[in-house]
């Protein structure tokens, strides 16, 4: 997408060179006709390079669309943008597409691939959307069209593995850390949803329908704010997602643990909310200004749930006399400047 991306804007920029061009020789041609012609040939260069730019970003298009794919083909494409989910023992729904033999097995649900119906493929429906959440996670960005249109072929034309099926997919990565200095981006963050959180938090789930109907199942659906904020960018101690896996509100997630998360992974969550929330191209969520609140954790001193200073007025009400080292529940909202307005507060 990126190579396309830059070859568009390298055909662009040749286009606009082609139409600057005649301005150029008509300035010119009070030095000579000699020179003249020299100048003459330099917009018919860059024509010529339009035209091989063009046929370079054709080509392989059109190639592509009448040959058959391999499994060769795809499994560049799933081990960039499936494996860091879809491999080992935590792969989501058992599902691990790491190599031809477990795209071919499929899911606990069952097959994933029918061969010769594209269309009734569950793989081909979750990547293009036709079943959700749709695939990768990460998305946006999806798959190309292109890229697509390889799996359907692959599907299309039975299973061909095409060349050194076995070494074309390496050993699947760990989940992806941003390097120093990188900020953390849903990318990071959303190999740990799937495979420590999806499998409850989701639609016909292990627990059939999504706990708190909060579903962990792609960017959309972790920010929602429907029916309330989980996750307030910018405020990991107001983020009731950060509370659960810390183990500050009760019960600790994941639900099934321990093991819980490692300290890394809880940092590496903190870090992604106390950095905006960033989607996958590294844009960060608004606020929810106003949005609803149910924190759960430890009072302090001063109106404070562990660190997180509660903005507490006349008409919060206060229930059952909590004190300090009390554990409480907290509903309220969020205010525009992120601070939170505690509506009530209640001993548990
Ligand atoms: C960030 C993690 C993540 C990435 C990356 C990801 N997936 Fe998934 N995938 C999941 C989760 C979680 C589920 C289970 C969601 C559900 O249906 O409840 C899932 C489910 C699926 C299913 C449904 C299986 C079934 O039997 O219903 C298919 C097919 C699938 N993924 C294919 C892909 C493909 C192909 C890619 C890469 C293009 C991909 N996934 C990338 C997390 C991921
Ligand atoms: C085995 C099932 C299961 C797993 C796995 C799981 N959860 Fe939960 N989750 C639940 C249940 C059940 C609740 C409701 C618990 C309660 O508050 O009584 C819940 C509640 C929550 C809540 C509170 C929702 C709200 O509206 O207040 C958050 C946040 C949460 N989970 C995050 C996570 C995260 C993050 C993970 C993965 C690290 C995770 N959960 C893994 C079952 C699970």
């Amino acid at each position: 997408m990126r190579l396309g991306k830059s070859l568009w804007l390298e055909k662009r920029s040749i286009a606009m060179r082609l139409s600057s061009a005649p301005e150029t020789r008509r300035q010119a041609a009070p030095v000579g006709a000699g020179f003249a012609q020299v100048r003459i040939s330099l917009p018919l260069v860059l024509l010529l390079l339009g035209f091989i730019a063009a046929l370079l970003s054709v080509a392989p298009t059109s190639r592509a669309e009448t040959v058959d794919a391999t499994y060769a083909d795809l499994a560049p494409i799933l081990t960039r943008r499936c494996v860091m989910c879809h491999s080992g023992e935590a792969a989501p729904l058992g599902l691990r597409l790491d190599s031809l033999a477990g795209v071919l097995k499929g899911s606990q649900r069952g097959p994933v691939v029918r061969a010769g119906d594209p269309a009734a493929s569950e793989l081909i429906r979750r990547i293009k959307g036709a079943s959700q959440p749709r695939m990768p996670m990460t998305g946006p960005p999806f798959l190309s069209d292109r890229e697509i249109s390889l799996f359907e072929r692959w599907i299309a034309a039975g299973f061909k593995e095409g060349a050194d099926v076995a070494t074309v997919t390496p050993a699947a990565p760990q989940p992806a850390r941003p390097a120093p200095g990188e900020p953390v981006t849903y990318l990071h963050v959303a190999p740990i949803f799937a495979t420590r959180c999806a499998k409850c938090h989701s639609d016909n789930g292990q627990m059939g329908r999504a706990p708190e109907g909060y579903r962990l199942v792609s960017y959309a659906s972790t920010l929602s704010t429907a029916d309330r904020v989980r996750v307030v960018p910018g405020n990991p101690a107001a983020s009731e997602m950060v509370r659960r896996i810390r183990g500050q509100a009760r019960p600790r997630m994941p639900f099934d643990g321990p093991p819980f998360l490692s300290e890394e992974e809880i940092r590496l969550i903190e870090d992604w909310i106390e950095q905006g929330g960033r989607n996958s191209e590294g844009e960060p969520a608004a606020l929810p200004a106003g949005g609803r609140l149910r924190l759960h954790g430890t009072l302090a001193n001063g109106w404070r749930l562990d660190r997180l200073q509660l903005t507490v007025t006349g008409t919060t009400r206060v229930d059952r006399a909590p004190r300090p080292g009390d554990y409480v529940q907290v509903r309220g909202r969020l205010g525009s400047d992120g601070s939170v307005h505690a509506e009530r507060i209640r001993r548990r």
